[in-house]
């Protein structure tokens, strides 16, 4: 895997996250997260950080 890590904004949706990354909670722990991570920028999600979809629903656009 490559250590570098890369945030690619996909269209109308999230932020694909690839590389060696840790994604921590507001408390500090560590959140389990698939590798790729898609990460909302909608703020609609329902399981933030992680994008559930919701962007379709409510037409993000960006
Ligand atoms: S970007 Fe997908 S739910 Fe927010």
């Amino acid at each position: 895997m490559n250590d570098k890590v890369i945030f690619k904004a996909l269209k109308n949706g999230p932020l694909e996250v690839t590389g060696k990354f840790t994604i921590k909670g507001i408390d500090g722990s560590t959140i389990d997260a698939p590798n790729p991570a898609y990460l909302c920028r909608c703020g609609g999600s329902e399981n933030k950080p992680f994008c559930d979809g919701t962007h379709n629903r409510i037409g993000f656009n960006s």
